[in-house]
């Protein structure tokens, strides 16, 4: 007999209690000091010994409570644990903005998300510095701190305060950082925080208005996504490609059309 699937609300409360201690481990291993122990697309691209460390414990504490879901994770990649069988994959980044955690600044987090079926239904971003936590389940919205969260109300691109991202190829970077300066004098300002599931969870409660960027993994992208969508922000790809690898832009519904329309113009999702 099969078991029943878990409610989204039963994978957070999973989601949360693993990011916590996933969290804390991060942190006392970053006040031990930390370095970094190899490099993966390039030379910045860096991983230390606490993102394998915290990836290995999440594996073991899903592995424990969860033993035939499978997961996806950024230091392991898809066969580190579980197995196929109960349509639950987890998706996880240990330490989203590893080079923040690097450089002792305080905008890195540990990323946990359930997909059902290829769906996410529950995710949690926790930052390791400071303890602020944002949740949310499908359709039961997004929380931090016992506060449903609700997107920015702003409606012109020239006032908006938009974060956005590099990914670590300098050629890649090169396209990206001529897209700025491009969108740079049509909108408020913009922000590089350095972690795009926080970038994600500050959009959702109106810490910047929008995000956008192109390269994000599954891992980046899957809780704070879920955030985002459930404080009202529309996640979604350029020209009606869903958001993935090619770009993400998530933006109050009065402002993602005029971004949208911005981003296609700049050809974005192109280039490298
Ligand atoms: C990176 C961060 C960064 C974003 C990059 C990501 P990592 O993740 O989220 O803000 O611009 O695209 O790769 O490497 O720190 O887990």
């Amino acid at each position: 007999m099969t078991s029943p699937a878990p409610t989204p609300q039963e994978l957070l409360k999973i989601a949360i209690e693993v990011a916590r201690n996933a969290a804390e481990t991060a942190h006392r291993m970053r006040a031990e000091g930390v370095s970094v122990a190899a490099t993966k697309s390039t030379v910045t691209d860096v991983v230390t010994a606490a993102d394998r460390a915290v990836e290995r414990q999440v594996l073991d504490a899903l592995a424990a409570l969860r033993p035939d879901d499978s997961v996806l994770g950024e230091e392991y990649g898809g066969d580190a644990a579980g197995g196929p069988g109960s349509g639950v994959r987890w998706i996880v980044d240990p330490i989203d903005g590893t080079v923040n955690y690097l450089y002792g600044l305080p905008h890195s987090a540990v990323s946990l998300a359930a997909e059902v079926d290829g769906t996410v239904v529950a995710g949690v971003v926790r930052n390791i510095s400071t303890g602020d936590e944002w949740t949310a389940t499908a359709g039961g919205g997004a929380w931090r701190g016992g506060e449903r969260l609700r997107c920015s109300t702003e409606t012109d691109l020239g006032q908006a305060l938009v974060a956005t991202g590099f990914g670590y190829d300098p050629r890649r970077r090169a396209h990206q950082a001529r897209v700025v300066v491009d969108l740079i004098p049509h909108v408020r300002d913009i922000r590089r925080l350095g972690a795009a599931a926080i970038d994600l969870c500050y959009a959702a409660e109106g810490r910047v208005d929008a995000y956008y960027e192109k390269g994000l993994a599954a891992w980046d992208l899957a809780a704070g996504g879920l955030v985002a969508r459930e404080a009202g922000l529309r996640v979604d790809g350029l020209r009606g490609v869903p958001a993935g690898p090619d770009m993400v832009v998530a933006a109050p519904p009065a402002l993602f059309e005029p971004l949208h329309a911005r981003l296609a113009d700049l050809d974005a999702s192109g280039g490298p």
